[in-house]
């Protein structure tokens, strides 16, 4: 195995709807990323269809991993492991990338890396910039809504989750109101700049005396304000429905902070590449925060590598027996 200060990694993430390879170099440097949305499937019904998404995986998962060899000009016989989401997400679309992975490397004879979603999301903000713990991470996102106290690299308590939908699940159920297409999210976030953030006063639920989120009773107060107000304007729905959404992350983020003395704060995820969260937080006094790059926010394979070049490191190699899990807590790993 080599595991010298030159490693190129082949990573994978088809943990949802988003087909993904990244080649990275010494767990850092992103030689390529290449990521295939099947937004355009999804938007169909308004959310994502597990099955179907499987099925376009199969599709894209070779043309992927060979495009990402591709621009960062590697060969199979140059890489030193793959590094493959092994969960938590969907078991289909999990099946299909584990699988694949297992494959090349059992006909390449390389090491294999399984590597927690959760963990690919908390450390994507390390692809640009330098780790820093202890700190606070919120990832924000269409499964999960989480924050953890972060340690070290493979350290990390939970501290607060959703108790039923996840940030992300509320924008695009919200749009899915308002008769937009799926994902909700980015277009919401753009046609809340042109609305009245303070049109409506939507619920914000900080339930007192713990770091754990809610957004269901927000999501279905704006379908009650939907169905007895006919008139109102689409732009003011989505700036107050993303003011309850960003005042409540931005609450729980700073009670984090004060309870646990630490002032770095991360965010990641898809709702992380929210234009109006990343302003409130970098307007945020005596705060540190970093950030992920919009593309790093969303589900990518480079953040895959990013963790599997650590393990890797670590000798942390997995058998080839490896087989994914739809719930996988981020302090387990697939085996
Ligand atoms: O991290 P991600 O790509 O997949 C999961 O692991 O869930 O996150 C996708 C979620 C979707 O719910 C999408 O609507 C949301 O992130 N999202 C956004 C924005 N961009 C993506 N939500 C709010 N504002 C955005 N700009
Ligand atoms: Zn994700």
């Amino acid at each position: 195995m080599k595991s010298d200060s030159n490693s190129l990694i082949l990573a994978i993430d088809t943990s949802c709807d988003d087909t993904s390879a990244a080649v990275i170099r010494d767990g850092r440097s992103v030689l390529s990323s290449i990521v295939y949305g099947q937004g355009e499937i999804h938007s169909l019904y308004g959310g994502v269809v597990p099955e179907a998404a499987s099925r376009r995986h199969t599709e894209m998962i070779w043309p992927t991993v060979k495009l990402a060899l591709e621009q960062s000009n590697t060969e199979f016989s140059q890489l030193s492991a793959i590094a493959v989401c092994c969960g938590p997400g969907l078991i289909g679309c999990l099946i299909v990338g584990t699988s694949f992975a297992k494959a090349m490397a059992y006909a390449s004879n390389l090491p294999l890396i399984g590597v927690n979603h959760l963990e690919g999301h908390i450390c994507s903000v390390f692809l640009t910039h330098e780790p820093v713990f202890p700190h606070i991470s919120l990832i924000v996102s269409g499964g999960h809504t989480s924050l953890y106290l972060a340690r070290a690299m493979g350290a990390y308590e939970e501290i607060g989750r959703t108790r039923d939908d996840a940030a992300g699940e509320a924008y695009d159920k919200v749009a899915k109101m308002l008769g937009l297409d799926y994902p909700g999210g980015p277009l919401i976030d753009k046609l809340a700049k042109n609305g009245n953030p303070k049109a409506v006063n939507f619920p914000r639920a900080l339930i007192k005396g713990t770091l754990d989120f809610s957004f269901s009773g927000l999501k279905t107060s704006v379908r009650n304000h939907l169905l007895l107000n006919s008139n109102i304007s689409t732009e003011d729905i989505c700036a107050s429905f993303q003011a309850a959404v960003i005042d409540t992350i931005i609450t729980k983020l700073l009670w984090a902070a004060e309870i646990h003395g630490i002032n770095t704060l991360t965010i990641s995820g898809g709702v992380a590449a929210n234009e109006g969260l990343r302003q409130r937080l970098l307007s945020l006094k005596n705060m540190r925060i970093l950030m992920p790059p919009k593309e790093h926010c969303t589900d990518n394979a480079a953040m895959i590598g990013l963790v599997g070049d650590y393990y890797f490191r670590q000798g942390a190699v997995s058998a080839l027996t490896l087989n994914p899990k739809a719930c996988l807590p981020l302090t387990a790993n697939c085996g």
